[in-house]
């Protein structure tokens, strides 16, 4: 039996958000419907998750003590982290000492911050196929390992998201350069990379896989489109032959099976033809799901808030979609998006905007998504409300 109280008493089921970007927000939407109390907690003010939470706490969540803190003083029934840079061991003790829940587990969080904790849990313990793959901690082991691992090869620092300090790298030539890039996202002159073998695929895409109360279920395979290691635009469903299907809900399986707990995680995959490679796993929902806000009756999102509550769920597919991404543009706080009602003239098309306060050039500030007859239709549509959205500054 499941049991929800009243937000703001002392019944109230409480849920605090480490992190509250976008993909947050939509949760916490989807949490205020269900009357669950939500805080949002973000290294910045006005977070688009805090626009819509009860409360809202500015604190830097690596640090582990104010993390501690807010916990202490906030006193959740379930913690979910929206992002990878958190403190994490503290969440350990945390969910050790039977303080909160973390969703989907604490480990869950320290072994997705960290690419070679994933990566070794996927391809050695679980055996996963995946790239080939080194680590190094200087430029010299790198060269080494990418002459092994045989170019054109991927550097990425193990802790960074979002593309942030990644190289494609075509020749030892340009090793060195690669390496001063990674550090870029580290601190000071220290920096684990990991060196990935490229797959040449077909196509990419990220397999939602729900754990809920009951089993696994999975959404329709999402494929996507990356520029510089970040998603520009993904539509659903992902034509895949029945064999590679197999291979990546498998797959999906094993690995989250083994994380365990609850809640959506976004299991990316690489395919070509039948064969299929592990490449990483997010244990939240993912935003190349943004496009299930139309596709879905019951979204990434709504997936995510009914799944950690312990209620039934649903993942199939109502249509074909497409989502694109709205980026900045400008580096300007307090911007304005123009063009609204013309890039939501065509029937089946949606914008969300997500209210954050400083836009950069390379910042997601908004998305559209549509659905449509078709896939490619869908993704014409999308792509076409997108780039309607002007953000302009005052
Ligand atoms: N070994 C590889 N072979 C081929 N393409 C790769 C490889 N590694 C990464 N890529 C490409 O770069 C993209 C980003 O890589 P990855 O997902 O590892 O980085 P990320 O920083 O975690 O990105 P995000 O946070 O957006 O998921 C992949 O989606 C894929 O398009
Ligand atoms: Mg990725």
């Amino acid at each position: 039996m499941t049991r929800i109280g009243t937000p703001l008493s002392p019944s109230a089921k409480k849920v605090l958000f480490l992190g509250a970007g976008e993909l947050g927000k939509e949760v916490v939407i989807e949490l205020q419907r269900f009357g669950v109390e939500v805080i949002a907690c973000d290294r910045y003010a006005n977070a688009p998750g805090m626009q819509v939470a009860h409360r809202a706490h500015v604190i830097d969540m690596t640090d582990a003590s104010a993390l501690r803190a807010v916990i202490e003083q906030e006193r959740p029934d379930l913690i979910v982290p929206e992002i990878e840079a958190i403190a994490t061991d503290e969440l350990a003790a945390i969910e050790a000492s039977g303080l909160a829940t973390v969703i989907p587990t604490a480990r869950a969080t320290q072994l997705t911050m960290d690419r070679e904790g994933i990566r070794r849990l996927a391809a050695e313990t679980l055996g996963l196929k995946t790239s080939p793959y080194a680590f190094a901690s200087d430029a010299e082991t790198l060269a080494t390992e990418a002459d092994k691992i045989g170019y054109p090869v991927f550097v990425k620092p193990v802790m960074s998201s979002s593309g942030k300090g990644q190289s494609k790298v075509d020749s030892a030539a340009d090793i060195q350069a690669a390496w001063d890039h990674a550090l870029t996202a580290g601190r000071g002159n220290q920096v684990r990379v990991i060196v990935e073998g490229a797959v040449d695929f077909e196509y990419e895409i990220t397999l939602l896989t729900v754990r809920h109360r009951d089993s696994t279920s999975f959404c329709a395979p999402v494929g996507h489109r990356q520029e510089g290691g970040d998603y520009v635009e993904s539509w659903q469903p992902q034509p895949m032959s029945q064999a590679a299907l197999e291979a990546a809900q498998s797959m999906a399986r094993k690995v989250t099976d083994d994380i365990g707990g609850l809640g959506v995680f976004g299991v990316e995959l690489f395919v070509k033809g039948d064969e299929v490679w592990f490449s990483e796993v997010s244990p939240r929902p993912h935003d190349t799901g943004l496009v299930t806000l139309s596709t879905q009756d019951q979204s990434e999102f709504a997936l995510h808030a009914r799944a950690i509550l312990g209620l039934p769920v649903d993942t199939s597919l109502n249509r074909p979609g497409a989502s694109a991404v709205i980026y900045g543009g400008v580096e300007a706080e307090g911007v304005a998006f123009e063009n609204v009602a013309e890039a939501l003239a065509e029937p089946g098309t949606q914008l969300r905007l997500f209210g954050k306060p400083v836009s950069y050039e390379k910042r997601r500030m908004g998305v559209a998504i549509a659905h449509a007859e078709t896939i490619e239709a869908a993704r014409a549509k999308a792509s076409r409300a997108a780039s309607t959205v002007k953000v302009v500054t005052n």
